[in-house]
């Protein structure tokens, strides 16, 4: 399974990436805003530069004409963008019509089956469903995951499944065990996947055991 990062925070992203953890990144009008950057295009072109893999940078027109010239911008500023655009009805528009031009497109704010579907008949190379948001209300966001995999497998759709609005290590491991390709991951819930108690505690043993023969050696 790939791991995005899904952050504009470029020193995050480039310590993950170190680790060989960032195979791509996503960004958002709201992650842009948290970074307090409003050279938007020159941080989308540092973290391709960091990246070398596929960087999610947003349209924030609402109709389809302006997400497509938006969109064409974005792809102009580096070969590793990929357009991100909102699963609306205007938005299927541009999808298509980028797609149709040969340019990457990551279908966002995706909260059912049948926008996942819409989107995979445009042509888009990725579907990015938002678990957290759809638990935040009560409903199931890894079924969704579960059953976009199964209809796409049904008809052999090459549409990429990015789970995105992951929130803690459990979203990692259901995205892994239903066989998503992609888990967009916030550099907070990183640190997470690798803790454990066990862990902690056999390296204090470890390491207490070791103290106490380099005091043998040394007495
Ligand atoms: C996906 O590409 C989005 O940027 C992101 O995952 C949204 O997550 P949130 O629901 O935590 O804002």
């Amino acid at each position: 399974m790939k791991f995005f990062i899904d952050s504009a925070d470029i020193a995050a992203i480039r310590e993950i990436k170190a680790m060989g953890m960032c195979d791509g990144v996503t960004t958002n009008p709201s992650l842009m805003a948290k970074e307090g950057r409003t050279d938007t295009d020159a941080v989308l072109k540092e973290i391709c530069t960091i990246v070398q893999g596929p960087v999610s940078g947003e349209v924030t027109a609402l109709e389809a004409a302006g997400m497509i010239s938006e969109g064409k911008r974005i792809a102009r500023i580096d070969d590793h963008m990929v357009v991100k655009v909102p699963t609306t009805y205007e938005g299927l528009k541009a999808m298509a019509a980028l797609a149709a031009e040969g340019i990457s497109v990551n279908a966002t704010l995706v909260f059912s089956v049948n926008q996942a579907l819409l989107v995979a008949k445009t042509g888009a190379d990725y579907v990015s469903p938002f678990v957290g948001r759809l638990d935040d209300v009560g409903e199931d966001g890894m079924a969704l995951i579960g059953d976009i995999v199964e209809v796409y497998d049904n008809y052999d759709y090459e549409t990429e499944i990015i789970v995105a609005s992951v929130r803690h290590p459990m979203h990692v491991v259901d995205s892994a065990l239903l066989g998503a390709h992609i888990a967009t991951i916030p550099p907070s819930v990183i640190p997470k996947l690798v803790a454990h108690p066990l862990t902690d505690k056999g390296l204090a043993a470890f390491m207490a055991d070791w103290k106490k023969l380099q005091g043998k050696q040394n007495g």
